[in-house]
């Protein structure tokens, strides 16, 4: 099939194009800078073409001849609610003009039924409606926290520099961690099932683990030991604002107070949004989801 991937430069839209190309597929993939994207995203089998939000002619142009959308969108963490939602009527409204069989949307975090007062969550989901609106048939997959966040700079220079796992997850806190590689697979594995159409899922790893069995699997990997320091939350939002500090203090501190507020509905939340049972989902979207200590075991673990 034709693919058009949005954000595809993104880091969950890297291996969505690497996926869907093994796959077979015609891969289109979308940045605002193809240059530069290509050249990063170097050997991947796929034609770039400029794609920006802000412009709805690039929107329509890159939807030419398409068969399957697969949607990726920037943070609704760190970005004003308005241009994403906008976005999202906008992939819908240039989906339908086109003749695009398929929309699936990668809403990057868990989506609940109804808004819970958190705006990274309440915009997921109102983009969530705004693409169903467009008519052309939707699939959503919603995943719970990536692996790949421990390569990042907010978690791997304490496991690399200190061997301590430090992240804003309570002792007991079950998290089924999903890597971005196997949300690639499921999006893909998505784009061949039309039958899925007004379905959403939330996505995550083959199995729960705590902060502890992640150090452990860790350590394994490190061949030292790492331990699990559970981080509070005002700790965690205290070190992301520092990572943060060329955003405007106003917009900073809101931002902040945001992250603050979900990462304790992360924690705490009833729905329990970080823990997913995929039995049911692996019947409908059948593929082979990666163990973390697996996963682990393929990445490097020191700065050398
Ligand atoms: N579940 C988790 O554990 C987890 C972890 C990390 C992030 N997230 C969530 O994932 C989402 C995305 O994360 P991120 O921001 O870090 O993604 P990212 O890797 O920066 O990717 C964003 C993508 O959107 C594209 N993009 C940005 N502005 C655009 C525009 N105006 N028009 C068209 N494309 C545009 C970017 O392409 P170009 O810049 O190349 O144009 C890029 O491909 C966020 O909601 C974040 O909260 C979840």
């Amino acid at each position: 099939m034709r693919l058009l991937i949005l954000g595809a430069s993104g880091d969950q839209g890297q291996p969505q194009v690497a996926a869907a190309a093994a796959a077979g597929h015609t891969v289109r993939a979308a940045a605002r800078d193809p240059v530069r994207a290509s050249a990063q995203c170097a050997g991947s089998a796929a034609e770039w073409v400029a794609v920006d939000y802000a412009l709805p002619e690039t929107v329509a142009r890159a939807m030419q001849d398409v068969d399957v959308v697969l949607a990726n969108y920037p943070s609704s963490s760190f970005n004003a609610a308005e241009p994403l939602i906008a976005a999202a009527e906008l992939t819908g409204r240039a989906a339908r003009a086109a003749g695009v069989q398929r929309l699936i949307f990668n809403t990057s975090l868990p989506v609940m039924s109804e808004p819970r007062g958190y705006a990274a969550h309440d915009v997921r989901l109102t983009m969530r409606h705004a693409l169903a609106a467009a008519g052309v048939p939707l699939i959503c997959l919603q995943p719970v926290v990536f692996m790949n966040n421990l390569l990042r700079g907010w978690a791997f220079p304490h496991i690399a520099d200190e061997n301590r796992f430090v992240y804003p997850h309570g002792e007991s806190l079950d998290v089924s961690w999903i890597c971005q590689e196997d949300l690639a697979a499921l999006m893909v594995c998505a784009v061949e099932r039309p039958e899925l159409a007004g379905r959403c899922y939330a996505v995550g790893g083959p199995e729960a683990l705590r902060g502890a069995d992640v150090a452990a699997a860790l350590s394994v990997a490190a061949g030292r030991p790492i331990r699990f320091e559970s981080q509070s939350v005002d700790a965690f939002c205290a070190a992301m604002e520092v990572l943060m500090r060329t955003r405007l203090g106003a917009e900073r501190a809101r931002m902040i107070e945001e992250l603050g507020t979900i990462y304790r509905w992360y924690n705490t939340g009833a729905e329990r949004p970080f823990l997913v049972d995929m039995a049911p989902v692996l019947r409908e979207l059948p593929v082979s989801l990666t163990r973390f200590s697996d996963w682990a075991a393929r990445q490097r673990w020191s700065r050398k």
